[in-house]
Parts: structure tokens; C-alpha cells; sequence
């Protein structure tokens, strides 16, 4: 069974919950522990097989963005970019990557999102396989619904509110989505918000009156983090820390991904250890370099 294989990290926006940082660097270049941001939801994509990935940015952090991923050489993939001018919400990534997603079924990931768990990737790499047509979203029980689009079911209906300031639901969407191949046309069809955005919740909405919203909960056992603002930043390092500290192991690390996938040999991985210069992350990619697999 095919899987989908074109990924879209959406990393732009202001970021301005997590200033004064945001005035001078993109939010998703802020790291969360030892890494960048959008290494997370970089590495999802790649657990998931998705090797074509096209990242949406803001004109003055393009450059950053180049020097840190490149063209994805370095982890066996490919990564192109388009410039987002002014934060016009979710569904513009289907608009300006139209041309990328070319009639095909995408996946669109929030640079700032954070997912972590034993059998995540295994639950989502049997939703992308078994993906036909329609939308696919992911939703994750939370404290605070009322600062996300949730989803809310009454007995034989099923009901998509953005923000709502009162919900009986704890279902959150996260910033994971699969879309096929009508996403760009029927985003076309999307009117601005009170919030002048686009919202995605209206997209999703067009999908569930097709009967074409599938949902999928993400369990307890996993994690889906907040990095809104400097303090969820925080407490995501520590988790992250943690876990790292522990197993000895590292959450998000790029290069290893793409070296256990066979995608880069040990010369691109040596290069890269090089690119970085002597630091932890590095000292853990010659850890893997020298492993016996
Ligand atoms: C956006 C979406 C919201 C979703 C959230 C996930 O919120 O509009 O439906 O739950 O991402 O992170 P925003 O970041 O625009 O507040």
C-alpha cells in the first residue's frame, strides 16, 4: 500500500507569545532542550517515510532556515521552501503549495508542534497507509480545548469548533494533518475569519459535511505538547531532557533517523558532525557513526 510522501511544515507566524526572542529568530528555530523546534516535527514527517517535504517561512528567516536544513541533502531528503508574506492562517499552505502538492495526497505539520510516544509513529504510519481520500486529523485530550480547534460529539453528530470558549469536549486537533489531493481547490473556497485567517476548522468543516473527516485520537501514552509561549517551551525542554538523559538516547535527532533509514551513508554523517562543530548533539552523532548495527 502506498503511503503519502509529500509533507508540508508550516513554520511561520510571528510568535509573538513567546517574544522578545521572536523579534530577531523564528519561533521554530528556538530550541526546544538541545535542538531547533521544527526538528520535531521534521522528524515525524521523515518517521513517517515523507521525503519530499516543502517548509513554509516568513522573507526574513529564509535564509536561517537554509543554513540550518539545506535542500535536505543531509538527511537523504528533499526540502524546498516557499515565502510566506503575512501570517494568513493554516489553509495558505495549500494555496501556496499548490504547485508542490500537485494533485496529490499531503501531509501539513505545525513547525511548533511537538509529538512523542512508543507507538506514534506506528499509528500514523497505519493511518497514511491505509489513506484513500478525504482528510485525517489527530486529536489529543487536553486541559485547555478552549485554546484550539476541537472536535465535539453528541450522539449522532459530530461538530468542529475553532477556539470554543465553552465546550464539554477535552478534544483537542493538533497540528498534524493529512489532506488528499482536493485540499488546494476547496481551500480556494475559503473566506477570512474574525481573525482575518483562513481557519482550518473551515476546512475541516467542508470535509465532514462530505463525510470525508476521519479522527483519530491520539492516546494517553503519547505526548502532544504546547510551545505557545517561552514557559511550554521550557517545560517541553525538560521533558525532552529527561527522556534524552535517560536512555541516552535523543528525540528528534535528524541525522540519525536519515542514517538508520539507510537514506545518508557515513560520510554525509560525518560532514554534518563536521557542519556543527563540537557540541553534544555532535558528540551523539559520532556515538551513532561508530555503532555497530
Ligand atoms: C491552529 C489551529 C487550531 C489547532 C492548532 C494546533 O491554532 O487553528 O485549530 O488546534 O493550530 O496547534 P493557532 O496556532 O492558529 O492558534
Amino acid at each position: 500500500k502506498k503511503m503519502i510522501k509529500k509533507g508540508i511544515i508550516l513554520s511561520g507566524g510571528m510568535g509573538t507569545r513567546v517574544g522578545p526572542s521572536t523579534k530577531a529568530i523564528s519561533k521554530q528555530l528556538i530550541p526546544i532542550a538541545d535542538k531547533p523546534i521544527i526538528f520535531y516535527s521534521l522528524s515525524i514527517l521523515m518517521l513517517l517515510d515523507i521525503k519530499n517535504i516543502l517548509i513554509i517561512v516568513k522573507a526574513d528567516d529564509i535564509s536561517s532556515y537554509k543554513k540550518l536544513l539545506g535542500n535536505g541533502k543531509s538527511f537523504g531528503i528533499k526540502i524546498s521552501y516557499i515565502i510566506q508574506k503575512s501570517p494568513k492562517g493554516l489553509p495558505d499552505a495549500f494555496l501556496l503549495g499548490k504547485k508542490f502538492i500537485d494533485k496529490k495526497p499531503v501531509a501539513l505539520i505545525l513547525g511548533d508542534n511537538f509529538f512523542h510516544g512508543q507507538s506514534l509513529v506506528e499509528l500514523l504510519k497505519g493511518v497514511s497507509k491505509n489513506f484513500k481520500s478525504g482528510a485525517n486529523i489527530f486529536t489529543y485530550n487536553v486541559h485547555n480545548p478552549q485554546d484550539y480547534g476541537v472536535v465535539e460529539s453528541s450522539k449522532n453528530s459530530i461538530q468542529i469548533v475553532e477556539k470554543p470558549k465553552k465546550t464539554s469536549s477535552k478534544k483537542a486537533i493538533t497540528g498534524l494533518y493529512f489532506f488528499d489531493h482536493n485540499v488546494s481547490k476547496l481551500s480556494k473556497k475559503l473566506k477570512r475569519s474574525k481573525r482575518n485567517e483562513l481557519e482550518i476548522v473551515d476546512l475541516l468543516k467542508i470535509y465532514l459535511v462530505l463525510k470525508k473527516l476521519n479522527i483519530t485520537e491520539l492516546g494517553r501514552g503519547s505526548a502532544w505538547l504546547d510551545t505557545g509561549t517561552s514557559r511550554d517551551i521550557f517545560r517541553a525542554s525538560n521533558y525532552v531532557d529527561i527522556i534524552q538523559e535517560r536512555q541516552n538516547q535523543k528525540v528528534g535527532c535528524l541525522e540519525e533517523i536519515a542514517f538508520k533509514k539507510k537514506w545518508i551513508n557515513k560520510n554525509l554523517l560525518r560532514s554534518r558532525i563536521k557542519f556543527y562543530g563540537k557540541n553534544e548533539y555532535s558528540e551523539y552523532l559520532i556515538k551513532i557513526l561508530n555503532e555497530k548495527i
